[in-house]
């Protein structure tokens, strides 16, 4: 430790000269466990950097550092916002072609499931097998090809509330991998009810070196089954994602790693348990959705976080995405919009009609809410409590996310606006019209204009940048015209010096 102690205070020292600032991060000294921590200089000052896939300083050797020092001098002037792809022996990059999905199912439940998966499920592009406990008449081609999980009957179980099946369940990494297919960069696991949006999925993959080790998902909703369970745990339901390198070493060992831990309840804590065992923490991306939640999502997906939509779960936990229609019905009409503009479903922009004082929050490709009064953007982008926790309660200590309760004064509650309509136009825009909802609500004595005067609102927008995959930010919106009963709005990338106020 003393060893490396010098090195690094000799180094900071020597990159401090290298750079002729007189300013320096202390946080890079003090914080001791930060080995990713180069000093940067750009514009004549030094930037502490915490850089991912950054060429490595061989701290190990000061005499190699020394040796190395024109190589470090063209290493400290690389432009501080570097794209991840420009760095030296980038992996190449990922599509559909190199995933392959898993997609735990049972023979009980398929004949009602096969809708879900069809809804994604690209026969003619994707790769991946439907794993069952035992064979299905009448499998179509427009499938996934099914595969019998391997007996599990030699493993002991002795979780007294869950089931034996989260054996078979686990091993789809594992079995999926002895398949052998040629060109794979990840595995994506998920279950016979979740819902992929693949263009998304893949471009989030691509921000990572799939020939490391990579554990990707997401936590659950719920605050107490991430307590019960781990946060440092992938819920299956939600989608994972494991790096080819991670599911090779995952085939070697798993079975022992089931064998050491019977007592766990489900799958994917048994999949945690192994990741656990080989050290590899979780990525977390919160466009994996468990959904452990249930009744009205709306809330949720009205105040998605600013990050591609790649999954949804526990489709028949929650309504029909869109009222009035079935669950397969809505997730089509979602799928829509996906396909106009991939990276812009769910995505939240939020602009004011300062004239009417009408606060307006666009949920692209889902549903646009229009308030009474100015609603702040921090408000906004809290989702409201229209959904149940897992444990059926609804109180804001059962999420791991902050949640806000729906207003019990009419006046204050926002109307909806549901997407009816989506094109693709020139030039990467899109046109989408929402409609209002049809809701009983109580009179509102407020004076001021009111929302319910708008029958509906039309959408313009432009694609976000590609960029926006990895430094995220909400587009920004206008409403160019709200004179009669329709409002029109511009969404695209915000102006130089434009918030949202
Ligand atoms: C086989 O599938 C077809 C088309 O989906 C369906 O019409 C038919 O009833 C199915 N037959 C059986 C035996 O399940
Ligand atoms: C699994 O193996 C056990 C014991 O080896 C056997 O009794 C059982 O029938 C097998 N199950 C299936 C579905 O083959
Ligand atoms: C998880 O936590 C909740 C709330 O504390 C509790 O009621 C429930 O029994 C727990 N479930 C498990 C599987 O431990
Ligand atoms: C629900 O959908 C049906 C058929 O699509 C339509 O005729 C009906 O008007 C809709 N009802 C509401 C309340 O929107
Ligand atoms: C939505 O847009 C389409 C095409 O512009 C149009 O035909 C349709 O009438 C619009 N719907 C509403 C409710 O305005």
């Amino acid at each position: 430790m003393v060893n490396l102690g010098i090195v690094r205070l000799g180094i900071l020292l020597l990159v401090t000269l290298v750079c002729g600032c007189g300013y320096v991060m202390f946080s890079a000294l003090l914080g001791s466990s930060h080995f990713d921590s180069y000093l940067h200089c750009r514009d004549r000052r030094c930037f502490p950097l915490y850089y991912k896939s950054a060429l490595r300083l061989p701290f190990h050797s000061s005499s190699s550092f020394s040796s190395s020092h024109s190589s470090l001098s063209s290493l400290v002037f690389t432009p501080l916002q570097r794209p991840l792809e420009d760095d030296a022996g980038s992996p190449a990059s990922t599509s559909l072609a190199n995933i392959v999905f898993g997609i735990a199912a049972s023979a009980r439940l398929w004949d009602k499931r096969k809708e879900y998966v069809s809804l994604w499920w690209r026969a003619d592009a994707m790769r991946g097998f439907v794993w069952l406990d035992q064979p299905v008449g009448n499998w179509s081609d427009s499938f996934p090809a099914f595969k019998i999980s391997a007996n599990t009957s030699h493993f002991r179980y002795t979780n007294r509330r869950g089931r034996r099946s989260a054996l078979r369940i686990s091993r789809v990494v594992s079995e999926t991998f002895r398949m052998g297919l040629s060109n794979v960069h990840w595995f994506v696991m998920g279950d016979d009810d979740t819902f992929f949006a693949t263009e998304n999925l893949i471009k989030v993959l691509s921000k990572y070196d799939h020939r490391q080790f990579y554990y990707i998902g997401a936590n659950s909703e719920s605050h107490f089954q991430n307590l019960n369970f781990s946060y440092n745990m992938a819920y299956g339901g939600g989608g994972f994602a494991l790096s080819y390198p991670l599911a090779e070493a995952l085939e070697k060992m798993q079975d022992d790693c089931l064998h050491r831990n019977p007592s766990l309840y489900g799958s994917d804590d048994r999949m945690h348990a192994c990741m656990a065992e080989l050290g590899v923490p979780l990525t977390k991306e919160p466009g994996f959705h468990q959904f452990d939640i249930c009744g009205d999502a709306s809330g949720l997906l009205a105040a998605h976080p600013v990050t591609p939509l790649i999954s949804l779960h526990h489709l028949d936990a929650i309504y029909p995405v869109f009222p009035n229609m079935s669950r397969v019905q809505a997730l089509e009409h979602l799928n829509k919009a996906i396909q106009v503009d991939h990276g812009g479903i769910f995505q939240q922009s939020i602009c004011y009609d300062k004239l009417k004082k009408l606060s307006f929050s666009v949920s692209w490709g889902y549903v646009v809410q229009v308030a009474r009064g100015i609603v702040l953007p921090q408000e906004f982008e809290v989702p409201t409590r229209t959904f149940t926790s897992w444990h059926r309660k609804n109180d804001e200590v059962s999420y791991a996310f902050n949640t806000r309760s729906a207003a019990k004064d009419s006046c204050k509650q926002p109307v909806l606006f549901y997407m009816q309509d989506v094109f693709s136009g020139a030039d990467g825009l899109s046109t989408s019209n929402y409609t209002k909802e049809v809701r009983k609500r109580a009179n509102c004595q407020w004076t001021m204009p009111s929302p319910d005067a708008l029958h509906w609102i039309h959408v313009v927008k432009a694609k976000a940048r590609n960029t926006w995959y990895k430094a995220p930010r909400r587009q920004c919106c206008n409403i160019v015209d709200s004179e009669h009963h329709y409002a029109h709005i511009e969404i695209g990338s915000c102006r130089e010096g434009e918030i949202i106020a």
